[in-house]
């Protein structure tokens, strides 16, 4: 009885099971559609088994702008498709009023699977863990190598976390374009280029005051428009 307990109890939780990570799915050399394709058929994390579907970009390989969001919510893991939901209709009047077409933008996401918690009612959103974060990481990495773009835009923490490091701090540092330097030991960021982080557009959505929260998150999408 108390094993039978300890069994169900373990399977309500989701413990970070990522091995063996996403590399060993990732082909190599390949284009974005074939990059798509593999990455529909991963299970480099335990994440793909409770989600619907991956969801890996949107967004043409010619952009210069790359936007790289924390993982897909309820609505994208539905549709299949990265910020279609509520915070994607908040990022795509923030890209129109910075000046940004978001069509020519390549938009993706640090984590390519919905992390949730199942409740009767609905699926509440779950960070991410950092292990998801590196177990995922080489698909960000290939794609940002065929994309090549100039600037990468991080929203929010935890693409922060991926791409500028655990010591990034979103608050204190948003907005800022930091170097990128050519690195042989990353093939995702080849080129140099720029890199800058701003808050999520959930958080906007979430914050007291909405509206300074908006027109910040504007004021960092124009910033990286203007180093184009
Ligand atoms: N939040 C994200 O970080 N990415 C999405 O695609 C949707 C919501
Ligand atoms: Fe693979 Fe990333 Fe999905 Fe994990 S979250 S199964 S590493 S695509």
């Amino acid at each position: 009885m108390v094993t039978l307990l300890h069994a169900s109890v373990a399977s309500m939780s989701t413990p970070a099971d990522t091995r063996p990570g996403a590399g060993a799915w990732v082909p190599v050399g390949a284009g974005i559609e074939a990059l798509r394709a593999a990455a529909a058929q991963c299970e480099g994390c335990e994440l793909h088994r409770a989600a619907t579907q991956t969801v890996f970009s949107a967004g043409p390989v010619s952009a210069r702008l790359a936007l790289v969001g924390e993982q897909p919510g309820d609505a994208e893991d539905r549709a299949g498709a990265p910020f279609v939901g509520p915070a994607g209709q908040l990022l795509d009047r923030a890209l129109a009023d910075a000046g940004i077409e978001r069509d020519a933008t390549y938009v993706t996401n640090a984590v390519k699977h919905f992390r949730f918690t199942a409740t009767p009612q609905r699926r509440l959103h779950q960070t991410p863990d950092l292990a998801h974060l590196s177990a995922c990481r080489p698909w960000l990495t290939a794609e940002l190598a065929v994309v090549d773009p100039e600037v990468v835009v991080c929203l929010g923490a935890t693409a922060a976390r991926a791409l500028l490091g655990a010591d990034f701090r979103v608050t204190r540092q948003r907005g800022m374009l930091f170097a990128r330097p050519a690195r042989s030991d990353d093939p995702g960021l080849v080129r140099a280029g720029w890199l800058m982080a701003t808050v999520h557009p959930s958080a906007v959505l979430r914050a007291d005051d909405r509206d300074a929260a908006y027109e910040a998150l504007v004021a960092d999408l124009r910033t990286a428009r203007n180093a184009l």
